[in-house]
């Protein structure tokens, strides 16, 4: 396996990306989905050997990066796709939108699960439709999907079902018994799910990830699986991601879309995304590795530094959501958190429910945690 460390802060700073821009040299970001590890060096070989032979015109097919996807999802997941039921466009939020406009009637209710990643609360108006929430049961900090609610969503006429899974930002891994009564409920209203699936590359060995696609004939029938390896890999500057369809249902959905969709996928994208899908696998492990360390080392310093902060520790994915009602920080503790140079994420804003709390990317290094968390402490 590779050993997967972050880039030092000198060399961060250099990076253009939002992370590194948003905010001045003297706070430490942790706050957007970007991770502090160096490229897998086959994906910056693949891209860097594009760049020298001029090789940055239009993608020809989106064929290798099915192909490429149905390898990955097989040997992880054993989950068994046809090739020719994917598609590619630019990234997951596009792929979440075009295939929301497929589904809905304009104004037609989509359920989400709140606390959930905030630009749900944007891409469905911009389908065309509007929001229905069903938050997440939050028994103690023991989160899961509310079935009941959904079915009474699902009876009261959405048309659509934006699932999150792995969800952010919880990093909650749903269960294949949630996901495959999910499906049932979808065939009985004849609902659509579209499952954004793309922080499953980085579940941890704590869970067992079940791709939506692969529990049921209903989840077939009724779902369109959204991915990439962007978040696993870092890729998200490169624009490439995928829409699966099992079903002539779903495929139809797919292929009503503009030909254009698929014409935006990037080139290096695609050739980011096939090196990373076909020969990453000991990058990615490696990098699994150094999360849960880094969510190890996180547990501690909390418990150390700041015990009145609530945490659930994540099965997936480099986000953690953290409570800080006991500390009296108000309802967005982002704010207090900022005076104290360390930058987060508002709970506010990943729904109503976020009130009190912060999502904090650990996807650092320890001593940058380990920073930050003694500057909120400092800040108590
Ligand atoms: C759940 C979820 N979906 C989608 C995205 C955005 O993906 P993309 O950049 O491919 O649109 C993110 C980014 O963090 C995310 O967490």
């Amino acid at each position: 396996m590779v050993e997967v460390h972050a880039d030092s802060l000198d060399l961060l700073r250099q990076r253009t990306s939002e992370k590194w821009v948003e905010y001045p040299p003297d706070v430490l970001p942790l706050f957007v989905a970007e991770m502090d590890y160096p490229l897998a060096p086959v994906v910056a070989s693949a891209v860097t050997e594009r760049i020298a032979l001029s090789d940055t015109g239009y993608v020809a097919s989106p064929l290798p990066v099915s192909e490429a996807f149905a390898g990955f999802a097989q040997r992880h997941w054993a989950w068994s796709i046809d090739p020719a039921s994917v598609r590619t466009t630019t990234d997951v939020s596009v792929c979440i939108v075009e295939s929301l406009r497929r589904v809905l009637r304009p104004g037609d209710g989509v359920v989400i699960n709140p606390p959930v990643y905030p630009p749900f609360f944007h891409l469905v108006p911009e389908a065309g439709g509007t929001v229905v929430e069903v938050p997440l049961v939050d028994d103690r900090g023991r989160y899961s999907l509310d079935l009941e609610g959904i079915e009474a969503a699902f009876a009261a006429g959405a048309r659509a079902f934006l699932l999150c899974n792995p969800q952010n930002p919880l990093g909650l891994v749903h269960s294949a018994a949630s996901l495959a009564a999910v499906a049932e409920l979808a065939a009985k209203y004849d609902v659509t799910v579209v499952s954004d699936e793309i922080h499953s590359l980085l579940t941890h060995s704590t869970a067992t990830f079940t791709p939506f696609l692969s529990v049921s004939d209903a989840a077939r029938e009724h779902g369109i699986a959204v991915t990439s390896a962007s978040k696993a890999f870092n890729l998200a500057g490169l624009k490439c991601a995928i829409m699966v369809a099992s079903s002539d249902r779903s495929l139809g959905y797919l292929d009503a879309m503009s030909v254009e969709v698929g014409w935006r996928t990037s080139i290096l994208g695609l050739h980011a995304t096939v090196a990373a899908l076909t020969a990453g696998d000991d990058w990615l492990a490696g990098t699994v590795v150094a999360l849960e360390e880094s969510k190890r080392l996180l547990g501690e310093l909390l418990a150390s530094e700041l015990p009145g902060v609530g945490f659930r520790a994540p099965d997936a994915t480099y986000l953690a959501w953290l409570d800080f009602r006991k500390l009296g920080w108000g309802d967005d503790p982002s704010i207090r958190a900022l005076d104290a140079r360390v930058a987060l994420n508002p709970g506010p804003d990943f729904g109503s429910q976020g009130r009190g709390f912060t999502r904090l990317n650990f996807a650092c290094a320890p001593d940058v945690l380990t920073e930050a968390i003694r500057r909120l402490a400092a800040a108590r």
